[in-house]
């Protein structure tokens, strides 16, 4: 780790995922790391959180009342994950209005730790083009490698950044799906460090699917990958869908620790764009406008 800690206002302010909440056992205090400093969480099991910074007369395991503690954090319980903030973050978190949806299945299918850059894992989300590479006869295959023309804009209103119209051949979109099809995808980039994926459901085609990635940067170039599920699936058991996101996220893994450099270069000049990259583009525009240099290569001035 860096011997300074955050100085990224920007960064500071936001909301960050920690846990997921189902997965933390109740009672006692849990611990992780973000923005480089030591935080610590307690849940109820009934829906009661509370955050802080670690304190020594709290170590990790102890038991604790969330109703004795003071000097909390701010708290929001969100999408299924304890989420906090080490500045003054905005009331609300973005929204997923699907995940109110009763007949979805919302699952964390896991939190993976990842020696890389948040801004560098969500722009391996954005990107089309390695399915057909990465996640053989899964999310792509041969010859179906042509990532077709789509949309992506910045919204002013929501400040997030659209892509949509993005399309591709995938042999086997998720558990749910019964051989090979052309599949829609929408990408949201809603947060510096969360991105939302809209995919075509294959049981509803009136809907759609909802992946998340909620990324918790640990440093600059560790994350917590966190990742949430909110699909139509009425046939697999948990495990099942899960173990698919795993297995995609497995095959991602090593292709993120490879990035160099592992901070996101925001100089349009750093690295040679090709069409696929332009939401990726469109990304790292955003970034710059809004000031982030946590985790990133600032463009030269
Ligand atoms: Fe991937």
């Amino acid at each position: 780790m860096s011997p300074t800690k955050c100085q990224d206002q920007v960064v500071l302010d936001l909301w960050h995922p920690l846990a997921a909440v189902d997965e933390v056992p109740a009672g006692t205090v849990q611990e992780t790391v973000l923005l480089e400093e030591r935080i610590s969480y307690v849940s109820d099991g009934e829906g009661n959180a509370a955050v802080w910074r670690s304190r020594p007369e709290l170590p990790a395991g102890s038991p604790v009342d969330i109703g004795t503690l003071g000097g909390c954090l701010p708290i929001k319980l969100a999408y299924g994950y304890i989420w906090t903030s080490l500045g003054t973050p905005p009331a609300e978190l973005f929204p997923i209005p699907e995940y109110a949806e009763a007949d979805r299945r919302r699952l964390n299918a896991a939190t993976i730790g990842v020696n890389v850059s948040a801004p560098r894992a969500i722009e391996n989300f954005l990107d089309m083009g390695h399915f057909p590479y990465v996640h053989t006869d899964i999310l792509g295959a041969e010859p179906h490698t042509e990532v077709k023309e789509y949309d992506v804009e910045l919204s002013v209103e929501r400040d997030e950044i659209v892509a949509t119209r993005c399309r591709f051949f995938q042999p086997m979109a998720s558990t749910a799906s019964t051989g090979g099809a052309d599949v829609e995808y929408i990408y949201r980039v809603p947060h510096p460090y969360c991105s939302v994926l809209y995919k075509s459901s294959p049981i509803d085609e009136s809907r759609l699917d909802v992946i998340a990635v909620f990324l918790q940067p640990v440093d600059q170039e560790h994350v917590r990958a966190h990742m949430m599920l909110c699909v139509l699936d009425e046939e697999n058991e948990d495990k099942v869908i899960k173990r698919f996101q795993q297995t995609i996220f497995g095959q991602d893994k090593p292709i993120l620790e490879n990035q160099f450099p592992k901070r996101l270069p925001l100089d349009p000049r750093a690295e040679t764009p090709i069409r696929a990259d332009k939401s990726a583009i469109a990304y790292r525009r955003w970034l710059s406008q809004k000031g982030v240099t946590y985790g990133v290569i600032p463009a030269a001035t």
